[in-house]
């Protein structure tokens, strides 16, 4: 069920894969997410000549769903054509931990077509919070 799920963000991260823009460090990632809703979002890393303005391609992907009015991500893949899976940077399990700290994550290279699938809580056990109303 979760698996078929998972095979659908895959197929949906892999379609927009060549839009990623990543001229400098040749790394091309793509994002998409599964929301509480059935909703799928995507996103890829957007790169800059000012390379500290980079945008990584899951949290063009949470952008995209908050955009949307969508709010719980309950899967977020991540494709790469890297060698590896690439596993989120800590300001993206930050974002994503915002919206669901308990979201399962899916990455998969579509160079060595391995696929490590884990959940948010083992990648940022404690994110920063702030107590809401
Ligand atoms: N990148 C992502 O898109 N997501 C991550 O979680 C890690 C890194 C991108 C940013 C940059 O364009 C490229 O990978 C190399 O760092």
């Amino acid at each position: 069920m979760q698996q078929d799920k998972i095979q659908e963000l895959i197929r949906k991260a892999e379609e927009i894969l060549p839009n990623s823009y990543a001229p400098y460090s040749g790394i091309h990632v793509a994002s998409a997410i599964l929301t509480d809703k059935g909703n799928i979002y995507q996103g890829v890393n957007i790169e800059n000549a000012s390379l500290g303005l980079t945008m990584c391609a899951e949290r063009t992907a949470i952008f995209n769903m908050v955009t949307h009015g969508d709010r719980k991500p309950i899967i977020v893949a991540i494709v790469t054509d890297y060698e590896e899976p690439i596993p989120p940077c800590g300001a993206c399990r930050q974002v994503i931990a915002e919206f669901n700290p308990e979201a399962t994550i899916a990455m998969y290279s579509t160079k060595s077509k391995k696929l490590v699938i884990t959940n948010l809580k083992q990648l940022l056990p404690t994110p920063f919070k702030i107590k809401q109303e």
